[in-house]
């Protein structure tokens, strides 16, 4: 039994109020104060009766935000002949086993691999059979889109040129093996009425696939991850080997260094629709596996720790987007897709306390010397970003205070979903309802028919 004193401090901790913050979700901005009790949010607004004691967090001149969700991350990934650094991975496997997750298990999402060939890559028979699953399930499709046979062929040829260095990475994948698979997924899952979000969209042209399908009434969703809207694929020519294994991924940046700029654009103006990392961190040791050949440096780089602070110097400080489209590329519009809004996404009443206080005028270089994460490098290093979380709270616990962490290892919570979202799942099935064939009605043919 923990004594009076204990009970009293644990309580206060459990009782927060937040003062003097302006609240930003993804529809309004308003001045107003947060008060939180027991994991939820519990009031919002001014003069509130609170309880004595509570714990007082004042948020003067400082943004009241959503925790941010990460839609994409990889962590303990056994991949590549080695495993990410950074730990947690949730793995997916077949037809009868993805209608149990549905149904029993919470998953409302499950990723297919276009590329990895002969390890996880996908023939288009097979899509079909995923997708057409998912939509009977309820559940997003998420594609991973390069076309793994051209990446392979591709690989061959860079090798064969004695190109073994990581710029053969993308020289092997330009960006009309991200664009071809990007449609041709686009194309199967409209086929069998699936909703579908493609993972870390990396080049301008695939960015345009998925913004002309959402112009032509497809249900797709884009998702840019912070390396590829805060870098670009330049780095893999880097003439120290080290340097340039830290950029590879797939599908790669892009060496094109328009790029980031043009995934923030179309980010902005909502033909990409929310924001993950992909983050997949393996250290330069690990990368090292593939230090005579491009095809064994392990894919992945880091991300989780900083996309906040990437989105908002590259977003909202450069006069792309504004604080309300940055709340929803980085938090309401995942919580929507994957049917978990308004529990998470968003500051009101009844909803989970996930709660940033963001300072938008403070700065900070992100540095490995001074992150979080495991990984020994960051692909953003030296970078000097606008906005910086001053506090952090998860589930109504402070888990991050001015650059402390306060978090303790478990104290992470899966939340199961409910298949069918309403943000995704009215369109379909009210397509389903209207949109199915019917035949001719017509009298039999009843003339002549060739011998055979
Ligand atoms: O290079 C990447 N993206 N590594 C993580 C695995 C994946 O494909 O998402
Ligand atoms: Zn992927
Ligand atoms: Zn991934």
């Amino acid at each position: 039994m923990p004594s009076a004193s204990k009970r009293e401090r644990m309580l206060n901790q459990s009782r927060i109020l937040i003062k003097g913050g302006k609240i930003v979700n993804e529809d309004c901005s308003i001045i107003s104060d947060v008060y939180i009790e027991d994991g939820r949010i519990k009031e919002v607004g001014l003069n509130l009766q609170i309880p004595a004691g509570v714990t007082v967090i004042d948020a003067t001149d400082k943004l009241v935000i959503p925790g941010g969700i990460d839609t994409h991350t990889h962590m303990e990934l056994a991949f590549m002949g080695t495993k990410a650094v950074d730990d947690f991975h949730i793995g997916t496997k077949v037809k009868k086993e993805m209608e149990t997750l549905a149904k029993e298990k919470g998953v409302n999402s499950f990723k297919m691999f276009m590329a990895y060939k002969d390890v996880f890559m996908l023939q288009d028979h097979e899509l079909y059979a995923a997708f057409s699953q998912c939509k009977e399930i309820g559940a997003i499709a998420q594609v991973h889109a390069e076309n793994g046979d051209l990446i392979a062929e591709g690989a061959k040829k860079m090798l064969s040129l004695g190109i073994t260095g990581p710029e053969g990475h993308e020289l092997c994948r330009p960006e009309e093996v991200e664009a071809e698979a990007t449609q041709r997924a686009i194309t199967i899952a409209h086929a069998v009425n699936c909703p579908l979000y493609v993972v870390h969209v990396m080049s301008k042209s695939a960015a345009k696939v998925v913004s002309n399908a959402r112009r032509n009434g497809r249900v797709v969703f884009g998702e840019p991850i912070a390396a590829g809207l805060g870098t670009d694929g330049t780095h893999c020519w880097h003439k120290d080997w080290a340097h340039a294994a830290k950029f590879v991924m797939g599908p790669p940046l892009r060496p094109d260094p328009s790029t980031p700029g043009y995934l923030m654009d179309l980010l902005a103006n909502d033909d990409l629709s929310v924001t993950g990392t992909d983050n997949c961190t393996f250290s330069v040791c690990q990368k090292a596996l593939g230090k005579d050949d491009f095809t064994k440096i392990p894919n992945g780089v880091n991300g989780v720790e900083d996309r906040m602070s990437v989105i908002w110097e590259k977003g909202v400080h450069s006069g792309k987007m504004d604080e309300n489209r940055f709340v929803a590329v980085t938090s309401s519009n995942a919580a929507k897709i994957f049917n978990f809004y308004p529990q998470k996404g968003k500051i009101a009443k009844g909803c989970d306390a996930d709660v940033v206080i963001w300072d938008p005028e403070a700065t900070r270089k992100i540095s490995a010397a001074t992150h979080h994460q495991a990984v020994d490098y960051n692909i953003f290093e030296g970078m000097e970003c606008h906005g910086v979380p001053v506090v952090t709270i998860s589930r109504g616990k402070v888990v991050y205070e001015r650059g402390q962490l306060k978090t303790q290892p478990g104290q992470g919570r899966f939340v199961p979903r409910q298949p069918y979202a309403e943000f995704i799942y009215k369109r379909v099935n009210q397509r389903e309802q209207v949109g199915q064939p019917s035949p001719v009605i017509r009298k039999p043919y009843d003339g002549e028919i060739i011998a055979i």
